[in-house]
């Protein structure tokens, strides 16, 4: 489901790198400005914080935020995935036993369906939980007082939402940016000092520039390059690193095989597009999640790739990349 390069990072490593202090979540500064003032007049008026959605593509820092925010609170974490509510009965378990004063942290909340979705609703509005009792005619509805608390979720296709349940985060929905060099840079600084590696600033610079400016896959490659360096008993400088990217094949903006794939497909098979995200997860063998999710959006970010409503094309920096030429009908398409 997800790309080995992005996501295959280990949990440990998330968790030993995951910064447990405001002062070290590095940018978002929009996001990290709003939440302060959410939870600073929370605070001051002795209210429970609204409830708060956070989106953006994988490993730019969703689930931190959830963390600091719990611990900005002085709150209970818990956390639970859309995925692993299958039931109502599920949802009504997690929500009955929250303390009060909780945050609960709902990943992939897309990932609910319907049923269970519309038991947050009343829950997320009113604290309470409506459960029916009994079936057919003799059925009823009681209402639970919920305690109070606070749901932070978090999604990577905020499209697949339905309206009522976007609607009902009213502390606000925030949506992470990929990070500039010198954040991933300012990220990877700090990493190097909690796992030990001795690794100079231009060294740094250079894993910053191939880590599709998300902190998660900037702090994978930091250790797979350490890895090479020391089993090539060679010195982890630039060279090395160029060398240890090289062979997971990232290019020098960051762009993996299957980012470079979808271009190049795009331009052999399609001319270039317009062409639709079906044809071109089958064409590649992947899945349509996959590439919208974690592909596309960086492909998008560096300008290579553009979505139009007749589908996707190449922009000419994209053909640039991949050393074709784009045809002159093309480029008065975009
Ligand atoms: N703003 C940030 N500053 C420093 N490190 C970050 C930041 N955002 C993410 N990270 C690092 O990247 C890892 C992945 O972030 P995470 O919050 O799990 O992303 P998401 O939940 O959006 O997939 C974290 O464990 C942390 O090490
Ligand atoms: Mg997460």
């Amino acid at each position: 489901m997800t790309d080995p390069i992005i996501e295959k990072s280990p949990r440990s490593l998330d968790q030993a790198l995951r910064p447990t202090d405001w002062n070290d979540y590095v940018g978002q500064p929009a996001i990290k400005e709003n939440l302060r003032i959410l939870l600073t007049a929370a605070k001051g008026r002795n209210h429970q914080p609204e409830h708060v959605l956070l989106y953006g593509p994988p490993g730019l820092g969703k689930t931190t935020l959830a963390n600091l925010i719990a611990k900005e609170l002085g709150a209970n974490l818990r956390s639970t995935s859309g995925p692993a509510i299958e039931r109502v009965g599920d949802l009504a378990s997690i929500l009955t036993n929250l303390s009060p004063g909780d945050v609960l942290f709902i990943d992939e909340i897309h990932r609910l369906n319907r049923t269970i979705e519309e038991v947050l609703y009343p829950a997320m509005e009113a604290g309470v939980l409506d459960i029916v009792i009994g079936k057919g005619p003799s059925a009823r509805t009681v209402q639970l007082e919920l305690p109070p608390f606070t749901l932070i979720a978090a999604t990577t296709r905020i499209s697949l939402l339905s309206a009522p349940l976007r609607s009902r985060f009213s502390g606000g929905t925030f949506r992470l940016q990929y990070y500039a060099i010198e954040e991933i840079a300012e990220i990877l600084r700090r990493s190097a000092k909690i796992l030990n590696i001795s690794i100079d600033a231009g060294s740094l610079t250079e894993v910053a520039k191939r880590s599709r400016a998300t902190p998660r896959t900037a702090n994978y490659l930091l250790k797979r390059a350490r890895d090479f360096a020391e089993v090539n008993e060679q010195p982890l400088d630039i060279k090395t690193v160029k060398k240890a990217l090289s062979l997971l094949e990232i290019d020098e903006i960051g762009l993996n095989q299957i980012d470079r794939d979808i271009l190049t497909i795009l331009v052999e098979k399609f001319n270039g597009g317009p062409v639709g995200l079906k044809t071109i997860a089958a064409s590649l063998s992947e899945e349509e999640a996959t590439i919208e999710e974690v592909h596309e959006p960086y492909l998008m970010q560096v300008g290579l790739l553009e979505r139009t409503p007749r589908g996707r094309m190449v922009t000419k920096k994209g053909y640039e990349h991949i050393g074709a030429d784009m045809p002159k009908n093309q480029q008065t398409l975009l």
